[in-house]
């Protein structure tokens, strides 16, 4: 919106501060995704190929998660970058031609759309287990997929079967919604006291401050009081460099 001029007033990116995408996007997600895909469906994670679709925070969440659990994991992403971290994070990385064919479970969340599209259905393996857990249901393209099937039956609550020609079956979750929120308790609320603290120390800058019309960052120094208090919930206290320390760091010359 303020690339193309049309934010009138002043807006701060709660998403991208610290206290909430670090733990919000990846541990409450990860969590939450992987309980609601076990509830959903009862069965075992352990020794399961997940394919992850996208490596951001939330993708990076689900992976620590599944892995955890005992699933290997293969991450399909297109940017260079989080490609080589899942990689040196010891996941798989394929591109979703490759992936697809193997996945017991495959999960979107790219913050886009057909990250599984009709081009891909033909590849999944029989008893497939299709999740998304980006935030628009149009991350797997369901309507290609109902179209697809010349058969679908709810098998479970939340869990409709497709067949597809050749008799491929494709369980998919939730119709594609958000599955930690649509079949599940969406994120535990401890991890939600952060990202509401986020939203709330926001609100309260926007109105304390005469902030200009456009985009703004949470400033570092609240982020970090976020995670100081949430620590401090936890009866954690932290050490404080010392001024000879904060000297040290904020020198540019050596001495
Ligand atoms: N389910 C939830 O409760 C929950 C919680 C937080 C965020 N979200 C949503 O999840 C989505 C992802 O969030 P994030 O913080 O990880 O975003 P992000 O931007 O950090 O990560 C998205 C990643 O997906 C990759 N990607 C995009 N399109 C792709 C494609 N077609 N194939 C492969 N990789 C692709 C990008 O390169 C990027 O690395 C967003 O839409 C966000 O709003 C959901």
């Amino acid at each position: 919106m303020q690339r193309a001029g049309r934010l009138p007033f002043p807006a701060i990116a709660g998403n991208d501060a610290w206290s909430k995408h670090l733990f919000d996007n990846r541990h409450g997600t990860g969590q939450s995704a992987l309980s609601a895909i076990q509830q959903l469906t009862n069965l075992g994670v352990a020794g399961r190929m997940f394919c992850v679709v996208g490596y951001g925070w939330v993708g990076r969440g689900i992976a620590q998660y599944a892995r955890g659990l005992g699933a290997r994991v293969t991450v399909v992403e297109v940017d260079p970058i989080a490609a080589l971290e899942a990689l040196m994070d010891g996941h798989d990385i394929a591109n979703l031609s490759d992936a697809a064919p193997r996945a017991d479970v495959l999960v979107t969340a790219t913050g886009g759309i057909n990250g599984l599209g009709s081009e891909h259905f033909a590849l999944l393996k029989d008893g497939v287990l299709l999740a998304n857990a980006g935030h628009d249901r149009r991350e797997i393209d369901v309507a290609a997929l109902a179209g697809a099937a010349h058969s679908a039956e709810e098998k479970r609550p939340g869990v409709v079967c497709y067949t597809l020609d050749g008799g491929t079956r494709v369980y998919l979750l939730v119709q594609g919604e958000l599955v930690n929120i649509a079949g599940g308790q969406g994120h535990p609320a401890d991890i939600l006291d952060l990202s509401f603290s986020v939203q709330l120390a926001a609100a309260r800058l926007l109105a304390s401050e005469n902030l200009t019309p456009g985009l703004h960052k949470l400033p570092e120094s609240i982020d970090r009081q976020v995670a100081r208090t949430k620590l401090g919930t936890l009866g954690i206290v932290l050490d404080e460099l010392t001024p000879e320390q904060t000297r040290f760091r904020e020198q540019w010359a050596v001495e």
